[in-house]
């Protein structure tokens, strides 16, 4: 008996020696020598044909064996275990030098932006900033700003109307009229917003963004107007830009006027976005007229007002030199990510 136990530990020991660090392999051994029809296992079951008087040292020889070969096991399996952990370790190392992926960060639509930095610029100049509803009324939109129905500015824009004599406002100008019948002046105010005319083709969309400015007071002149404008202007183009106003009419101010500033593209030398003029104009403007105050019951011997107004699509276009329109309202993100905040 005791030689065969020797013999045993010594095939076990070389067969644990033989399957290394490699988990399977320690199990393997282990069913080989402990399994339920395993060698050592099988020893322990012939004990019963011994005779009686060997019985005793052979199951506590067997025994102090299966402890050992345990231990054994029970050591092998926790190195193949460490062993794989750290194979996994080495396997699935991160480099935490390479570069990360940098994650693609939304942008603001060029229009927004704009609108965003005109804002700042009002405000900077204690303007405050006003909204009003897109869905009108025909008193809101055309008659206190002196159109009243058979006027033929009227025709100028070709309006959307809704149901119960509302509308979608054409310009952002009925803003004013709100501002003016809600507060006493003075007012220094602007209001951007989305407007709307029956209009699409390669330089008109029905659905535009404008921006709309009124200051009302005592003794506001059109130097005022003037001054105000090459301002904003300035800090919003940069020193350099030179502005011009030319006669222009609009029913809700007397005079009125068109204002223009020198191409961006060209500097004023002439190119393809200005036509070769040098200018390109920008909005119009003029002093607020006296039928406007009187529909909105202000007294228009003590105040006196300028108003102006812009088309932020096109501002947007020109500063990022954006040649079609309708690249702003496909949001093709291609197009978007361009314009990074
Ligand atoms: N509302 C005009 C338009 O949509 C623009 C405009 C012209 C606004 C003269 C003004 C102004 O405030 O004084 O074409």
């Amino acid at each position: 008996m005791r030689e065969t136990l020797e013999r045993l530990e010594r095939e076990f020991d070389a067969a644990l020696a033989d399957a290394g660090a490699d988990t399977s392999a320690v199990e393997a051994v282990r069913v080989r020598f402990l399994g339920r029809k395993g060698e050592l296992t099988g020893l322990m079951k012939s004990i019963g044909s011994l005779p009686a008087e060997e019985r005793k040292d052979a199951g506590r020889d067997i025994n102090a064996l299966k402890r050992r070969i345990d231990q054994r096991l029970t050591e092998a399996a926790q190195r193949a275990e460490s062993a794989s952990v750290e194979e996994q370790l080495a396997r699935e190392r991160i480099d935490v030098s390479l570069p990360s992926c940098i994650p693609w960060a939304g942008s603001l639509h060029p229009v927004t932006h704009t609108r965003r930095e005109l804002e700042r610029i009002f405000r900077e100049m204690g303007f405050s900033v006003e909204s009003g509803p897109e869905v009108e009324d025909d008193f809101h939109n055309f008659e206190a700003l002196n159109m009243p129905p058979d006027h033929p500015a009227r025709d100028d824009t070709d309006t959307f109307y809704l149901d119960g004599g509302l509308l979608l406002r054409t310009h952002t100008s009925p803003v004013q009229i709100r501002t003016m019948q809600s507060r006493k002046p003075p007012i220094k105010m602007v209001c951007p917003g989305r407007v709307y005319r029956r209009d699409l083709d390669a330089t008109h969309l029905p659905m535009f963004h404008q921006l709309e400015a009124l200051v009302v007071g005592e003794n506001v002149s059109m130097a005022d107007l003037k001054g105000t404008l090459s301002a904003v202007w300035k800090r919003f183009f940069g020193d350099e830009v030179e502005m011009r106003l030319r006669p222009g009419y609009f029913p809700f101010v007397e005079p009125g006027c068109e204002y223009d500033v020198s191409c961006r593209v060209c500097e004023g030398k002439g190119c393809r976005v200005c036509k070769n003029s040098g200018w390109i104009e920008l909005g119009g403007a003029g002093m607020v007229h006296p039928a406007v105050f009187e529909a909105v019951e202000l007294d228009a011997d003590r105040y006196s007002g300028f108003a102006f107004g812009l088309g932020l699509d096109r501002i947007a276009m020109m500063r990022h030199g954006i040649d079609d329109l309708r690249l702003l309202v496909e949001n093709d993100v291609r197009f978007l990510g361009q314009f990074p905040v």
